[in-house]
């Protein structure tokens, strides 16, 4: 458009538009965050990637593309990663150069830094909803269907312990809130998280996040030391953001001592990937024989939500399979497949019931959370 119009502005109005520009990119650089500032308040925009200072990519409507705005250096891109970082409290440089930290408004901030990043300063923002997705809005999107979403939701009420599955930023941490909501008012829950996501709109929650070491390399509060707390505070549920550690042996063992009901995500790309990476988890905590670890998570998980992006950008949930039991034939641990989509690379294909009951129907319909109808529409 300024092309068309150029010759007709005035030269005054032109050096008032350059001045007025360069003052505010100024002030940026200053006191906000340089050209990531116009990114941050753009609602539409979820994610923002800094790749090296003349490349910021977007996520832009589900879309992503090159936003056109650069750091004039990454001097400055490293000055904008110091002020993020120092405001939490967190530091970077050579001898700690990968950091997480979050912005005010909630926003999940990832820095790396030289020499570990290779081609200078990159950053990774995870922009905080502006409103807080419901299970409402995950169905209009075509994420799931109705039927399934009320399948979670009996799932939740009846105290199943339910893990999400997915690649990164496929909704894994969306549907963990959705399906945090149905959890009733009364219960007392726990929430264990690296960086603080999840927006819980419930009467009695308490909220832990991890801590990093200091200076010196001591005061360290991992996500396995704040689940093993979570234990102790007597909680109805427990809320882990991210299962990608040690931690994974405590929640399994949590989930087995009563602690029903309890949520977490991880990172797999099918039901049953999950339990091969949860083998890989739990033996970073503890050398413990595959068969245990087996018995372990038939007896702990009931639920595995399966999420995925497809090709069209849209994230859909591909599969909600049940942790059935130990195959007596193989040892291994028998999932069964309750809602799949058969083609994921068909972009616009529903998730349908596989016509498998849960093992856990008769309960659901005792409680009058679901009918046997919702199955077989
Ligand atoms: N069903 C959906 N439809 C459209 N957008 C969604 C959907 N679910 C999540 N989003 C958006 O996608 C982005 C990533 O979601 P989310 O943080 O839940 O993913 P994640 O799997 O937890 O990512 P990570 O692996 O980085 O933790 C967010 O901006 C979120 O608002
Ligand atoms: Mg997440």
């Amino acid at each position: 458009m300024w092309e068309q119009i150029e010759d007709d502005v005035h030269d005054d109005f032109k050096a008032y538009l350059a001045n007025r520009y360069l003052k505010k990119e100024i002030k940026d650089i200053v006191f906000g965050y340089g050209p990531l500032e116009d990114l941050l308040r753009l609602p539409t925009i979820s994610e923002i990637m800094v790749v090296d200072s003349d490349h910021i990519y977007v996520e832009n409507s589900g879309v992503l593309e090159d936003s056109g705005r650069r750091f004039i250096s990454d001097e400055v891109t490293l000055a904008i990663i110091e002020r993020i970082v120092s405001r939490v409290g967190r530091r970077i440089d050579k001898s700690q150069p990968l950091v997480d930290a979050r912005l005010a408004d909630g926003s999940r901030v990832n820095a790396v830094i030289p020499p570990i990043a290779v081609s200078g300063p990159c950053i990774t923002i995870r922009k905080f909803p502006a409103r807080k997705l419901l299970i409402d809005d995950l169905v209009g999107f075509g994420a799931l269907t109705r039927t399934a979403a009320e399948f979670l939701r009996a799932a939740v009420l009846s105290k199943k312990n339910i893990l999400i599955s997915g690649g990164t930023g496929t909704g894994k941490t969306t549907l963990l809130n959705c399906l945090s909501d149905f959890i009733p008012d009364k219960e007392r829950i726990v929430t264990v998280e690296d960086t603080a996501e999840l927006q819980l709109k419930k009467q009695h929650v308490v909220s832990m996040e991890s801590k990093q070491a200091n200076i010196e390399g001591a005061g360290e509060y991992a996500i396995r030391d704040l689940v093993r707390n979570a234990l102790r505070m007597r909680p109805d549920r427990i809320v882990v953001g991210e299962c990608r550690g040690a931690e994974a042996l405590d929640m399994l063992q949590a989930m087995n001592t009563g602690h029903d009901g309890s949520l977490t995500t991880i990172h797999a790309n099918s039901a049953d990937d999950v339990v091969l990476r949860l083998e890989v988890l739990v033996q970073m905590a503890a050398e413990l024989p595959i068969d245990s670890i087996h018995r372990q998570v038939a007896s702990a998980i009931d639920l595995i939500v399966q999420l995925h992006r497809m090709r069209n950008g849209r994230r859909a949930v591909t599969q909600i399979s049940e942790v059935v039991g130990i195959d007596r034939m193989t040892q291994r641990v028998k999932t069964r497949d309750l809602y799949l989509i058969e083609n994921e690379e068909d972009p616009n294909a529903e998730l349908t019931a596989t016509g498998h009951l849960p093992t856990f129907m008769d309960d659901l319909i005792e409680r009058k959370l679901l009918d046997l109808e919702s199955f077989y529409q």
